[in-house]
């Protein structure tokens, strides 16, 4: 949840660092902080506050050194102030650690550290790191041992990069459970929590596993395990990512450009090999029990996709948020567990990912970032290809799964012999489609969603109403608008709104509705009454609705037509404009749009 970076090099790094941790700040950006060694000396600074201003008020790229590791922070233990922000040093200052993660047995070696007179200054769980490396380099006198009998006393979650004075040209590093890797380059070896750390200087990376630490220098490195101190052979995974694609490109924000970069990730997600997603059918047809797995943006996407198999493939496939996934589901060998996510590092699928994996069951992945923890722990992943997403709010990553699961339901729908070949030519024609027509809802709709999201910006709560498949396109929507604008948001299904709700309809509550195309009669029926039981009760409703021919004239208070489209990319055409309706009003009420408070990118905590 938090971001580290280290570099080492053969001359001054604290540039390279510099642009290294502000890559990864949408990690976390509570406070940030860095160790140089000087020489044999550790400068550490840290503070409050984002990368920019940390390294300017503290005037970190004045100073000189050829190694250094930094940290941006996602609070968990220990409130957000200077004293709690990473680095930590040992009481002798020889050891700076930085760690994402969390220790479970941090307050027992707390106490038994403070116990033999070692000095602590923060509330954090980290802090313990330092002082046990120097405890065990006082016995030994061999930091890589230290090191080693350090990380067999830790319980909990841990990736970390440590600087000693004892090895002044080196970064010392370990993972268990949070992400960590390696990068490769010819001058300069680098530490991540991610790719984006080095992607300027190097697509050469090694991954860190569960379970090993490395030593890295300017021109060598090496792996090893921690339970044998054995040497571990490690392969390099090539970076496929333009390192251009993680820049803004003259949008204001990521999350705008994100929205834009839809049509080439769907462009990208239809050239998917085909012979593996007809793979992920099978293994969905042979299984006696599935379910779709995600949390947060990712639940709603396998909320989605459980309309698709029901109404493409004729199968029905639960869906569960992840962090409810243990003491829901019932799992055994003949369970297929399918999991979404962005990042590949969210702990609670992660979590849902090993608990159907200790029960025998087949688990498959479709993921966004090549070599994360979950691609590698599944048998079966789908990498999306969708680029590195930025903005902490998912955007193209959510919309490309929803447009992979349809062309996995569609697969499964004809092996389950429930679509005959040409209804599939004419699906799969529909979603080619699909690119174009979210391009020109892009350059052409913008404008008006602007208006109207700056018109009603004041608003400070939003229901947010579809029916089938548009009820998760409700609820994504919402949730983009509480986690951009932090405005109140609650997505329901319409048919729901009568049983308690609608007593909440007054002029401070807006709702906003996402109307299925008129053809679809039952639903399309179904959603206007909805919007008839709201008006009744003066209440105001945005429609986001299909060309219907001058139908139902005056019964939405602001509306926005869009063009006819087939049944199958309507709700997808709808899930962009609650996207772009989230985004203007947060612009309008001058929110951090990439980096929204209280929150991270990657989840890596329960
Ligand atoms: O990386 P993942 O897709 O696994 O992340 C899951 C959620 O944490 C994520 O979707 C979160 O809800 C986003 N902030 C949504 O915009």
């Amino acid at each position: 949840m938090c971001g580290i970076n280290g570099v080492v090099g053969l001359n001054n790094i604290s540039e390279v660092l510099f642009e290294g941790i502000r890559n990864l700040e949408y990690r976390g950006y509570d406070s940030c902080g860095v160790a140089l060694m000087n020489k044999k000396h550790l400068i550490v600074r840290k503070n409050i506050g984002g990368v920019e201003e940390i390294f300017h008020r503290e005037n970190i790229l004045s100073k000189k050194s050829r190694v250094g590791i930094a940290h941006t922070r996602w609070a968990t233990h220990g409130t957000v102030t200077q004293e709690n922000t990473h680095p930590f040093t040992s009481c002798d200052g020889a050891f700076a650690v930085v760690h994402n993660g969390i220790l479970s047995n941090y307050r027992f070696l707390r106490d038994g550290l403070i116990g033999e007179g070692h000095q602590f200054d923060s509330d954090t769980d980290t802090e313990v790191i330092p002082h046990l490396l120097e405890k065990h380099y006082k016995e030994c006198n061999d930091v890589e041992l230290a090191l080693v009998k350090t990380l067999n006393m830790l319980e909990g979650t841990f990736a970390l990069a440590i600087i000693s004075i004892y090895h002044p040209d080196q970064i010392f590093c370990a993972r268990r459970e949070s992400p960590l890797m390696l990068g490769i380059g010819d001058e300069l070896k680098f530490v991540g929590s991610d790719f984006n750390a080095f992607i300027d200087y190097t697509k050469n990376a090694i991954i860190i596993g569960d379970g090993e630490y490395a030593i890295l220098s300017r021109d060598s490195y090496v792996v090893k395990s921690y339970l044998t101190q054995k040497e571990v052979t490690k392969s390099i995974t090539k970076i496929e990512w333009d390192n251009e694609a993680a820049k803004k490109g003259g949008y204001p924000h990521y999350m705008l450009k994100e929205i834009y970069e839809q049509p080439q990730t769907i462009t990208t997600a239809l050239e998917l090999d085909s012979a593996s997603l007809d793979e992920l059918a099978g293994m969905i047809q042979k299984s006696e029990n599935v379910y779709l797995v995600g949390v947060g943006t990712t639940f709603y996407v396998s909320k989605f996709s459980k309309y698709l198999f029901s109404s493409l493939a004729g199968q029905f496939i639960p869906a569960i948020s992840s962090d409810e996934f243990t003491s829901l589901a019932t799992v055994d060998k003949k369970t297929l567990v399918l999991t979404v996510s962005q990042s590949g590092e969210t702990f609670d699928t992660i979590s849902a990912l090993k608990h159907a994996k200790s029960k025998g069951a087949k688990t498959a992945a479709i993921v966004n970032v090549m070599g994360s923890s979950i691609s590698r722990l599944v048998d079966k992943v789908i990498l999306q290809g969708s680029g590195p997403e930025i903005c902490v709010i998912s955007t193209k990553a959510a919309f490309t799964q929803m447009v992979i699961m349809m062309l996995l339901a569609l697969r499964l729908g004809l092996k389950r012999k429930v679509l005959v070949r040409k209804e599939f030519d004419e699906s799969l024609a529909a979603l080619r489609e699909l690119p174009g027509i979210i391009q020109s809802i892009l350059n052409e709709r913008s404008g008006f969603i602007h208006r109207v999201a700056h018109n009603y910006a004041k608003i400070k709560n939003w229901l947010y109403l579809g029916r089938g498949i548009y009820y998760p396109v409700a609820l994504e929507s919402a949730l983009k608008m509480k986690e951009v604008a932090y405005v109140h948001a609650e997505g329901m299904s319409g048919g729901f709104l009568k049983h308690g709700t609608l007593a909440m309809v007054d002029d401070e509550v807006n709702t906003i509705v996402f109307t299925p195309p008129c053809g679809d009669k039952e639903l399309y029926e179904a959603t206007l009454r909805s919007v008839e039981e709201i008006r009744a009760r003066s209440g105001f409703v945005f429609g986001i609705h299909f060309n219907e021919k001058g139908r139902n004239k005056g019964l939405f208070n602001e509306e926005l037509i869009l063009p006819n489209v087939s049944p199958l990319v309507a709700p997808l055409i709808q899930l962009v404009i609650g996207q772009l309706f989230a985004y203007f009003t947060a612009t309008s009420l001058k929110r951090n749009i990439d980096k929204p408070r209280f929150l991270a990118k990657s989840v890596t905590v329960g």
